[in-house]
């Protein structure tokens, strides 16, 4: 059965459809990823609900040693965000699958890509950039082109996040404190599109995956620009989808629930995390490394049928 699947897509490959983001005339591989030594992903001490063993069993510590089964080998990713703890996570799970990552942020990542660099098997290599500056955009994207050899993915995971600060009543939010959000999460994710897309096109396609939120479908009280600016972004990843299939590119958006990372750790109090792991149908503390999975798929070589979608990560909180 594994025999024929690969042997199927082997042939497949021969023949580019919408939605295989092949490049240079083939699609995305398929070929399982060397072991990896589990570098950048927690161990935990105990299982958790929702954990999975290697071998599947839910009573396994969580341990994605050994890889993913996704490689992105030679595939040259532009991921926005990269210095918050979500962030870090993505790129460390790129680069372990094999991709080259343009790793973007208004802060200074250069340690970080460095380090993920070193653990290879993929490169990475930090670059500043504002999102909702086009000239900083182009930039990034040239990197990609003029280190990596072109584009063939992007992951919008920049958000004012971290920065949204106090919960508020929707009337105690400023216009400036709306505009920001709404300029960064939504324009901004918009502007990265519009400015990889050259690349992904000389390409023949790619993958474009934007970061939402399961507030979008909570409607979490205390952040309703956030929230609005979520809901935005998964309209802006089905319209994408529906105007960039037809050039073989993919959209689609993961949609996270409450992390357990140091951003969250600043807007909330202890209490507030605990009874969102304690609602979920998998009641335990959400990480980073929780979303890898859903990224690596939807930037991976097993997803090119799926676009415009809205994949919720977030133990079974809420149900799309
Ligand atoms: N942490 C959570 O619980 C949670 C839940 C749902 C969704 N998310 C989403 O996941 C993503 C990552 O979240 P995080 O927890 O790492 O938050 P974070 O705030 O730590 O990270 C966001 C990153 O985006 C960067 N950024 C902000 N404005 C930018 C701009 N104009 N240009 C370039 N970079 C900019 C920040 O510097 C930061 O490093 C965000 O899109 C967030 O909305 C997070």
């Amino acid at each position: 059965m594994l025999e024929r699947g690969l042997h199927d897509r082997r042939a497949d490959a021969h023949v580019r459809q919408p939605g295989q983001s092949g490049t240079r005339g083939r699609a995305w591989q398929a070929d399982a990823v060397p072991g990896r030594d589990g570098r950048g992903v927690p161990r935990r001490e105990r299982a958790q609900p929702g954990d999975a063993g290697r071998d599947g069993s839910p009573a396994g510590i969580h341990d994605r040693e050994g890889g993913s089964g996704v490689s992105l080998r030679d595939r040259a990713v532009l991921l926005t965000g990269c210095t918050g703890d979500i962030g870090a996570a993505y790129l460390d799970a790129m680069t372990s699958a094999g991709a080259n990552v343009v790793a973007v942020d208004l802060d200074d990542g250069t340690e970080l890509a460095a380090r993920a660099s070193e653990r290879g098997p993929g490169k990475a290599v930090f670059q500043r950039c504002d999102i909702t500056d086009d000239s900083d955009v182009h930039s990034a994207v040239r990197a990609a082109v003029e280190r990596f050899g072109g584009l063939d993915a992007v992951v919008n995971n920049a958000a004012v996040y971290r920065g949204l600060g106090r919960k508020r009543p929707l009337e105690e939010l400023t216009l400036e404190d709306w505009d920001t959000v709404l300029r960064v999460n939504v324009r901004g994710t918009w502007q990265v599109i519009r400015g990889a897309l050259p690349a992904l096109r000389r390409r023949g396609g790619g993958r474009i995956v934007n970061v939402s939120s399961a507030t979008a479908r909570m409607g979490t009280a205390g952040f309703a620009h956030y929230v609005a600016s979520k809901a935005a972004v998964e309209g802006l990843t089905r319209a994408a989808a529906r105007e960039l299939g037809k050039d073989g590119i993919t959209v689609n958006a993961v949609s996270p629930g409450l992390v357990d990372d140091g951003a969250t750790r600043a807007l909330n109090d202890p209490g507030y995390v605990a009874a969102a792991a304690g609602a979920r149908s998998l009641p335990r503390d959400m990480r980073p490394d929780d979303l890898v999975g859903a990224l690596l798929w939807l930037i991976g070589p097993d997803s090119g049928f799926v676009s415009g979608q809205t994949v919720i990560v977030d133990g079974g909180g809420v149900f799309a």
